[in-house]
Formats: C-alpha cells, sequence, structure tokens
C-alpha cells in the first residue's frame, strides 16, 4: 500500500492561507476589493492587499500562473523566483521607460549592459563595506538627534521626523549629495520613486513630476555639487564622502566613466535609498510593536551590543511586510521555467513576469516554517533587497542604516504606539508610509 499521508509542503501552505486569512480580519485591513472590473484590477489587488492568502493557494495549486490572453505570469515559489531573477537576458527589467527620462541610462533600467557592469562595478568598489563602523555611527548619532528633534512632549511621528529625514542627512554625509535642503530631497526622493516603481496607471502627471525633479537634480548637481566638491578636494584631498571618491577616480578615456554617468549614479544613490529606508524602518517598528516577546528580544539584543542579533530581528520581522510584495520582469524569449518539474511552464516572449519576492520567503518549502518569528534563517532566504544581478547596491549600507535606525527607536523607554489611528501607518492612499506615531516617556 502507497503512504497516504498528506504532504507535508500541502499542509503547511493550507495553515498558511487560513493564518493569513484571519489577520485579514483585522479592523484596519486595507480597502474594499474593486467591486467591478477586470480580472487585472482583481489581481493587482489581491496582490497589493491579499498577498499571503492569493500566492499561499497559487503556490500550492498553480505555482506558476500564466493569467489568460497573453495577461503577467505570477511566479509564487522561492526557487522559481530565484531562476527568473538570475536570468536577465531572458527576463528584464521593465523600469526604462520611466527612468531614462529622469535620470538618463542607469543600472536598474538595464540588463547585460556597460550600465550595470562598469557602473556597478565601480559604485560597488567605492561604497566600501570597511565604511561600516563609520557608517553605524554617523546613523546612530543622526537618528538619535532626529528623534530628540521630533519628540513632543513624549509622541512621535516616525515619518516626517526620522525615517525619511535620517536617510537623507546620511545621503548628505556618507554618499556626500546633501542637496540644497532637506525639503527638496524629500520632494525629489518621493516623485522619482512614485513614477519609476509606482507609477502602474501610466498617470501622467506622476511622470512629469518625476521627469522634472530629474532635471533639478542634474541642474544642481552639474553645477552647485561637482563644482564646489572639485574645489573642496583641491583644498583637502583626503575627502572620503562617495561624491568625492566619485571624482577622484581617473579611468581612462576609453572606459567611458566620464561626467554623465557620474551625475547619473549619484541622482541614483537619492532615488534607491530613502523612500526603501523609510518604509523598512516603519514596517519593521510596526511588526516588532505588535510582538512584544519579538520587541523585547531585539531591545535585549541592542542592550548587550549584539549587533548581528538585533539585524536578524529587523529583517525577520520585514519579511512578515516587506516593502514590496513582488518585481516585475518582461520575457525575451520563450522559455521554459522550472524545467524537469510538474508544475514547469512555457513563458512566451513578450508576457509581464510578476515576480513573487514576498510569497518566495513564505515558501515553505525552502523557509522552515515560515509563518514562525525566528532570528537564525539562513540570510539568502531574504529577498527584501533583490536577488540576481540587479540585487541592491545600496544593500551593504542598508544593512548597517536600517537596524541603526530602528534601533534608536526601540531602545526608547516604554516605547508604544500612539492609541488610535495615529497608532498606526497611514499610506495617505499612496505606496508609500506617510504617518506613524509612537509615544515613549521622554
Ligand atoms: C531598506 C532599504 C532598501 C531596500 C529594501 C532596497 C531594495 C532594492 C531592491 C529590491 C532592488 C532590486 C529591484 C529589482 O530587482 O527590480 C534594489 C536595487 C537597487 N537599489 Fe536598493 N534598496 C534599499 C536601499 C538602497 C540604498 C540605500 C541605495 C543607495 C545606494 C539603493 C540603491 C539601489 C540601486 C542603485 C539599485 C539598482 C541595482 C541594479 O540595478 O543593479 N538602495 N534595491
Amino acid at each position: 500500500m502507497g503512504d497516504r499521508r498528506i504532504p507535508e509542503d500541502v499542509i503547511t501552505e493550507v495553515v498558511l492561507v487560513a493564518d493569513s486569512t484571519r489577520s485579514a480580519l483585522d479592523p484596519n485591513w486595507p480597502p474594499a476589493p474593486p467591486a467591478k472590473g477586470a480580472l487585472a484590477d482583481k489581481i493587482a489587488y489581491w496582490i497589493q492587499w491579499k498577498n499571503d492568502q492569493f500566492f499561499g493557494i497559487l503556490r500550492l495549486l498553480i505555482p506558476i500562473f500564466r493569467l489568460p490572453k497573453g495577461g503577467p505570469v505570477l511566479v509564487t515559489r522561492f526557487k522559481d523566483v530565484q531562476e527568473v531573477l538570475s536570468r536577465p537576458d531572458t527576463f528584464g527589467v521593465v523600469y526604462a521607460p520611466m527612468m531614462d527620462k529622469s535620470v538618463g541610462p542607469f543600472m536598474l533600467a538595464r540588463d547585460n549592459t556597460v550600465y550595470n557592469r562598469r557602473d556597478k562595478g565601480i559604485m560597488r568598489s567605492l561604497i566600501d563595506d570597511k565604511d561600516h563602523p563609520e557608517i553605524r555611527k554617523r546613523v546612530s548619532r543622526i537618528a538619535s538627534k532626529c528623534i530628540q528633534q521630533g519628540t513632543v512632549d513624549g509622541t512621535l511621528e516616525l515619518v516626517a521626523s526620522v525615517t525619511r529625514r535620517a536617510p537623507i542627512l546620511l545621503t548628505g554625509k556618507y554618499f556626500g549629495f546633501p542637496g540644497p535642503d532637506v525639503e527638496t530631497m524629500m520632494r525629489w526622493s518621493k516623485a522619482t520613486q512614485l513614477d519609476m516603481f509606482h507609477n502602474q496607471t501610466m498617470s501622467g502627471k506622476v511622470h512629469d513630476d518625476s521627469i522634472l525633479a530629474g532635471r533639478e537634480m542634474w541642474e544642481y548637481i552639474t553645477n552647485e555639487l561637482l563644482p564646489k566638491r572639485r574645489k573642496q578636494l583641491r583644498k583637502n584631498p583626503e575627502r572620503n564622502d562617495i561624491v568625492s571618491r566619485m571624482l577622484s577616480t581617473q579611468c581612462p578615456a576609453h572606459i567611458g566613466w566620464d561626467e554623465g554617468r557620474i551625475v547619473s549614479n549619484i541622482m541614483g544613490l537619492l532615488v534607491g535609498g530613502i523612500e526603501t529606508t523609510s518604509q523598512a524602518v516603519i514596517q519593521i517598528v510596526d511588526e516588532l510593536l505588535s510582538r512584544p516577546k519579538q520587541l523585547d528580544g531585539a531591545r535585549q539584543a541592542a542592550l548587550h551590543g549584539d549587533e548581528a542579533l538585533f539585524a536578524r530581528y529587523c529583517w525577520e520581522a520585514l519579511r512578515f511586510n516587506p516593502i514590496n510584495p513582488v518585481v516585475f520582469r518582461q520575457c525575451n524569449q520563450d522559455y521554459r521555467l522550472a524545467s524537469g518539474t510538474f508544475r514547469t511552464k512555457l513563458i512566451r516572449k513578450g508576457r509581464v513576469v510578476v515576480v513573487g519576492t514576498r510569497s518566495a520567503m513564505e515558501d515553505p518549502r525552502e523557509v522552515a516554517r515560515p509563518r514562525k518569528f525566528r532570528t537564525n534563517r539562513p540570510d539568502y532566504q531574504y529577498l527584501h533587497l533583490g536577488f540576481g544581478e540587479h540585487r541592491c547596491l545600496g544593500d551593504g549600507v542598508s544593512m548597517v542604516q536600517v537596524p541603526e535606525i530602528v534601533k534608536q527607536i526601540v531602545l526608547l523607554k516604554n516605547l508604544r504606539r500612539m492609541p488610535g489611528k495615529a497608532g498606526q501607518i497611514d499610506f495617505g492612499g499612496g505606496p508609500f508610509p506617510e504617518r506613524f506615531s509612537v509615544m515613549y516617556d521622554a
């Protein structure tokens, strides 16, 4: 007689879907689904708001889900997500129409070209892991000052006072791109992020704002920042921020690392690093506040100076609410995904591929007991900073910056949510956290 037991992964997936359905009963659960409308609208809603249930069902029943009539293909299992993100020649990025007009040709809008190979190589060599202790000190100072200045009678609105401001100040100090003032940097960062990564409805206004932000950044960097930094470098050749390192790097002309490339890559430091960091910090703090035991564990790790363990608390907390549920790619040639398995599917050239990074981090075939909060998972199971050719350029900086900002917040005495709506993340109808208030014993 054959083994009639239900396979382990089926049981785990069913429990996961049931579990995430319970959490969907939370009164703060987001907006009602579109009443009518195309299947595509419903799927966009499920991806955004019912991700765990929707992807949980797909992972089990249709792990590679091709929508009818040439629609997008949803990829849900960890191994398949990694396979897609490892094949940039086949599954290309889709950001060029938005990015090119704002920041010019950029590594994230190109696959297998000089823009990622040369530019990313040079930038990776300049953003040096040896800087991490210095970055930690700076972030710690910056974040605690932001907290002090933002606190009014023991209450603190985190987004405006800390989580957007702190990475902008670090961008000024460490990357060497301070901008004219913090408010302008916030506007440039938000306008570009909105268009490049969240303008699925192709709003003309959102696109125009991003082009304008790009033009303003270009003018500021070319006419103000670079001449000033060159002058400063002549006086003090030891200046060591990333813009100074970019200017001091001598490349022969045939390499093509010219002023245009320098300007474009400086813009990328702002575009990539502010809303992402802000959202990650806010969602980590939110998750920890919902888990008193883990909040206490994280605090103990911080108080004992165990940076590595504290960081694990952060990335694990973020796994329960990552900043992006998916990344998008386009299939450039017919390709058989998960070849040699029962779930294999042929993906035709031209199809948009929705790569379920959140779903992958919940796939019980790879991630043991995914609904459990664990601080001993292997690093490779976290896809917060992407995977493959386009893995985040700011990954090393973020691995220090994000936990360090979170640390300054969770160490506040008797930290708790503000009562009512103010103590819940307010997205203000957009994709980024706009307000989230906490209280502490100041
Ligand atoms: C918590 C903070 C951050 C998160 C969650 C994050 C996330 C990501 C992700 C998921 C990607 C890959 C996108 C894709 O594959 O389509 C990416 C790429 C990128 N990120 Fe970040 N990022 C963060 C912070 C930063 C910072 C501080 C910088 C500044 C250097 C930065 C610069 C970039 C750049 C330039 C790319 C493109 C890399 C390439 O195309 O090769 N990011 N980021």
